[in-house]
C-alpha cells in the first residue's frame, strides 16, 4: 500500500478567495492527520497565490507525520526550504500563467538549475524527490543528480480515456521499473482521483501518491477527515 500524502492547497486556495483567515491550512492538516494522511505536502509558489510563508512556518511546527513541501528552482523559495527544513522538497516546474503543475520537470534541459537545487537541498539536509514526467532521459538525470525519490507525473493518465489510459499506465509502470532499478524511491501524483487512483497505487513498489484536487473537493462536500479516510481506504483495499 503506497502512503498518502495529502496536498491541502486548494484549502489555502479558498482562503485567499478573500484574502482572509479561514479555512486555515493548519487546521486542514490537522484533520487529514486524523483521517489517516501519512504526510501533508504543500506547494509554496513564487506568486503565493494559494500557501503563504505563514502556513509553512506554523505547518513545520505542528504537522506530525512527513512534511513534503513542493517547490520551483528559484532562488528565493529556495533559501525558505533550506531554513524551514521540510521532511522532503519536491522539485517541480512553475509558471506563473498555468492553473497548477503543467507536466513534469525538465531535469535534461535545465540539468545546471535543477542539480544546483538539489545540492543546496542536500547541503540543508532535506531529501529530494523530482517531479517528473515518465521519460528515460529525466529518470537517469534524477538519477545522476542523487535525487533519493522521483515522483511520476500521472496528468496525462488521468486525462487518458479506455485503451489510451491502459498505455499511460504502461508507460508508468515501464518508468517505476526503472526508478527502483536506478535505486530511487518510487513516487507518483497529479490528478488522481476516488475513480483512477487504485491502478496507480497497484504499481509494484508505489511508496507515495500525493493527492490534493480530489480530496479538497470531497472535503467541502463531507469533512476532510472523512475524506482523507476514503482515499485511504482505497488504498488499503
Ligand atoms: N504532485 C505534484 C508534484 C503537484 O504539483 C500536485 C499539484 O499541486 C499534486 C501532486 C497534486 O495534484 P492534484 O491536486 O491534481 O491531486
Amino acid at each position: 500500500m503506497a502512503e498518502l500524502g495529502v496536498n491541502i492547497d486548494h484549502v489555502a486556495t479558498v482562503r485567499q478567495a478573500r484574502r482572509t483567515y479561514e479555512p486555515d491550512p493548519v487546521w486542514a492538516a490537522a484533520l487529514a492527520e486524523l483521517g489517516g494522511a501519512d504526510g501533508i505536502t504543500i506547494h509554496l509558489r513564487e506568486d503565493r497565490r494559494h500557501i503563504q510563508d505563514r502556513d509553512l512556518r506554523l505547518l513545520r511546527e505542528t504537522v506530525t507525520v512527513k512534511l513534503n513541501l513542493e517547490l520551483a528552482c528559484d532562488p528565493g523559495v529556495l533559501a525558505i526550504a533550506c531554513q524551514t527544513k521540510p521532511d522532503q522538497a519536491t522539485l517541480v516546474p512553475e509558471k506563473r500563467e498555468e492553473v497548477t503543475t503543467e507536466g513534469g520537470l525538465d531535469a535534461v534541459g535545465n540539468r545546471e538549475a535543477v542539480a544546483s537545487a538539489v545540492n543546496k537541498l542536500h547541503d540543508a539536509g532535506i531529501s529530494v524527490s523530482l517531479f517528473l514526467d515518465p521519460d528515460a532521459a529525466q529518470i537517469d538525470a534524477a538519477a545522476e543528480m542523487g535525487v533519493a525519490a522521483v515522483e511520476l507525473h500521472t496528468g496525462q493518465y488521468a486525462l487518458a480515456k479506455g485503451a489510451g489510459q491502459a498505455n499511460e499506465l504502461e508507460t508508468l509502470r515501464r518508468a517505476g521499473r526503472k526508478i527502483r532499478d536506478l535505486g530511487m524511491t518510487l513516487h507518483a501524483g497529479h490528478g488522481l482521483n476516488y475513480q483512477n487512483v487504485q491502478p496507480v497505487d497497484r504499481i509494484p513498489d508505489m511508496h507515495e501518491l500525493n493527492i490534493g484536487h480530489s480530496i479538497v473537493s470531497r472535503a467541502v462536500m463531507v469533512g476532510m477527515e472523512r475524506a482523507v479516510r476514503e482515499m485511504k481506504a482505497l488504498l488499503s483495499d
